[in-house]
């Protein structure tokens, strides 16, 4: 895009900016690479906040730096350049903020970090933008939920999302896409809330390079072209458990009434996360999970007391193997100790299990299954560190159990 172009949107943006409007109160927009998903969205902020002065309103994805680098100075800051021009606005750096000419504020920033999430969750906002859904957690968006509080008369307060898709168990896929509540997967109260649309790079040619479609998109692995040129959720390709199928995973019913024995997993951090399994001979059963975002251990310990999740059926407590890492905050979990972090040897041990079809997840743990095919390797084999909490806990859960004898694999 050169100095001075105007926004011309493309056919399927302008269906896009539409939807905006449509009375929907959560709109997504997926699909491929390049398709044009964070110009339209980026451009309907600006116009929000040029249209309704002192409004205000947070762009946020996983990474601050991503977004600051892909969002505020590949998208916001030019397309502010050839609308209100560079004397219509001023972008403070360390606030991560650009305020414009009527007061209106544009924040940017990362729900991945601790100081950032509380920074920009400090203020209230007219609109929220999650950019790149397919790396934050559910807990993650639902605690911003509470910040799209600002008042500004006229102005409709609204959640806006773009991604490229993730895999079918995503939670963005059974919320926008199945129209089912994520935790307990019933219908949707008021589905006419959330809206979704699919934009793909060939609606985007126009904005394109030449061969962008045909050189590089075109000869994608399967998986990656499905993705990246064809906007589907599918499996990702380098997926870690990729063995892993809907065939095992059970619904509560179907549960064994007994286990020989439980443990449970706990992963520290901004997303802070608990799965608890239990083992009949041979077999895993995932039997529950809980996460949560920005909340102190004292408080998730509590919450998990509360589920009574921490006792066994004959009253005795759960080993709950901890993040090594996690330091004092290992003594707050009842039931606390170190976990093993072996990660390769923890996946190796796992995905055995799964090839044998000794491991089942219930239904109900909508962590473990959200992320379950998503949890992948990059080109290099290294393991993709987004979206990966439960995944730890899990691992943390099964294999610090058997790496202390307990069970002989
Ligand atoms: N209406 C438009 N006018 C001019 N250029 C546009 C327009 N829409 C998109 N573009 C350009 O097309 C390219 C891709 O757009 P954008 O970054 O919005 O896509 P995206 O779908 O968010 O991509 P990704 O999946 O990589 O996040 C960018 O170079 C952007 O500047
Ligand atoms: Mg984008």
């Amino acid at each position: 895009m050169g100095a001075n172009t105007v926004f011309r949107p493309t056919a399927i943006q302008k269906k896009a900016l539409s939807l905006l409007k449509s009375g929907a109160k959560h709109i997504l927009l997926f699909g491929g690479s390049r398709s044009g998903k964070t110009t339209v969205l980026v451009m309907a902020i600006i116009y929000r906040a040029l249209r309704f002065a002192g409004s205000r309103h947070l762009i946020c994805r996983y990474r601050a730096k991503d977004a600051r680098s892909s969002v505020l100075r590949e998208t916001l800051l030019p397309w502010l350049d050839n609308t209100v021009g560079k004397n219509g606005y001023n972008y403070l750096a360390h606030e991560s903020m650009v305020t414009l000419f009527n007061n209106s504020e544009i924040w940017i920033g990362g729900l991945g970090d601790r100081e950032q999430a509380d920074k920009i969750l400090g203020h209230e906002y007219n609109t929220i933008y999650f950019n790149e859904i397919s790396q934050l957690s559910y807990a993650a968006v639902t605690t911003a939920y509470s910040r799209l509080a600002m008042r500004v008369p006229g102005c409709k307060n609204l959640f806006i999302y773009d991604c490229n898709p993730g895999s079918p168990l995503h939670w963005a896929y059974k919320i926008f896409v199945l129209k089912k509540t994520f935790l307990s997967g019933e219908p949707l109260e008021k589905p006419e809330l959330y809206a979704s649309m699919m934009l793909n790079p060939e609606d985007n040619k126009a904005n394109l390079p030449e061969d962008y479609i045909s050189d590089i998109l075109d000869v994608l692995p399967e998986k990656q072209k499905a993705r990246f040129r064809d906007g589907l959720w599918v499996k990702a390709e380098g997926v870690i458990y990729d063995r892993f199928d809907e065939t095992m995973v059970v619904k509560v019913c179907d549960l064994p009434e007994k286990f020989d024995r439980y443990a449970a997993g706990q992963d520290f951090g901004l997303n802070i996360t608990f799965v608890k399994i239990g083992w009949l001979g041979d077999v895993i059963y995932v039997l529950c999970d809980y996460g949560a975002f920005n909340m102190t251990t004292k408080s998730f310990n509590a919450e998990l007391e509360g589920r009574l999740w921490l006792n066994c059926a004959d009253g005795l407590g759960v080993p709950v193997y901890c993040d090594p890492a996690g330091g004092e905050r290992i003594q707050e979990i009842t039931g606390g100790m170190k976990a093993n972090n072996s990660v390769e040897s923890g996946i190796d041990f796992i995905n055995a299990k799964i090839e044998r079809r000794q491991f089942f997840v219930c239904e109900k743990c909508t962590g473990v299954l959200s992320e379950i095919w998503d949890y992948c390797r990059d080109e290099a084999g290294e393991i993709v560190k987004v979206n990966d909490h439960f995944m730890d806990a899990l691992r943390y859960a099964i294999f610090s159990d058997v790496q202390q004898g307990v069970i002989l694999a």
